[in-house]
């Protein structure tokens, strides 16, 4: 086989997509290692996680920088310096920057809690989509896998998974059920992806 396919994992929380990423990457058969953690927060657990794992991580935030351009340059030269081929995006909060997304168009993937395309889109993070899908009587939810683009929540989608929405569920019981859903989903997702840039690096 090729190389494995190096991924940056950006957060901004706890990190548990991100644990399951790098759970799954310990198997030497898988096609992808996380290579980098990038966290908008300084505080974001999943800092732990990477250092537990002896991944190196940054905390990179825009206000840390005098211009946005700035704040572009330096995560693009960080990206290039760890030889990234792929970004996940799991629970990152911010927009990533439209020249990031350029680059490595087909090659940022999301994790979002919701069926998308419905209860996706900006300001839909959190418990927020579970009250949402709960208010709006779905009968189903569950994590989806998409690329990223320039609109949240709006790129292609990879994959999805599906649960069921149960009697007398709370936001918060409805949210550990796709939680658990996301963590079998996200390793998935980017297994399939690390595959086809291997068999088809050009594309
Ligand atoms: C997940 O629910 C994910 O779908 C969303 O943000 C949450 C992140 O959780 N984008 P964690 O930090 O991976 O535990």
């Amino acid at each position: 086989m090729k190389r494995k396919i190096r991924v940056a994992v950006f957060i901004s929380g706890g990190g548990t997509n991100l644990q399951s990423l790098i759970d799954s990457a310990a198997d030497p058969e898988y096609p992808a290692e996380i290579a980098l953690v990038v966290s908008s927060k300084r505080t974001a657990y999943g800092l732990e996680r990477a250092k537990a794992a002896s991944i190196p991580s940054k905390v990179l935030r825009k206000k840390d920088f005098d211009a946005d351009a700035q704040f572009v340059s330096a995560a693009v030269e960080l990206l290039h310096s760890h030889e990234i081929d792929v970004i996940c995006l799991a629970g990152y909060l911010k927009l990533v920057p439209e020249e990031i997304v350029r680059e490595f168009r087909h090659r940022i993937l999301n994790i979002h809690p919701a069926l998308l395309p419905d209860f996706g889109g900006e300001g839909m993070y959190g418990m927020r989509v579970h009250e949402a899908v709960l208010a709006a009587k779905a009968r189903e939810s569950g994590p989806t896998v998409h690329f990223v683009d320039e609109i949240y929540d709006h790129g292609n989608i990879l994959m999805q998974s599906k649960v069921p929405v149960l009697e007398g569920d709370t936001p918060e019981k409805l949210q550990r059920r796709v939680l658990e859903a996301e963590h079998k989903l996200y390793p998935q997702a980017l297994k399939k992806l690390a595959l086809d840039l291997i068999t088809t690096p050009n594309s």
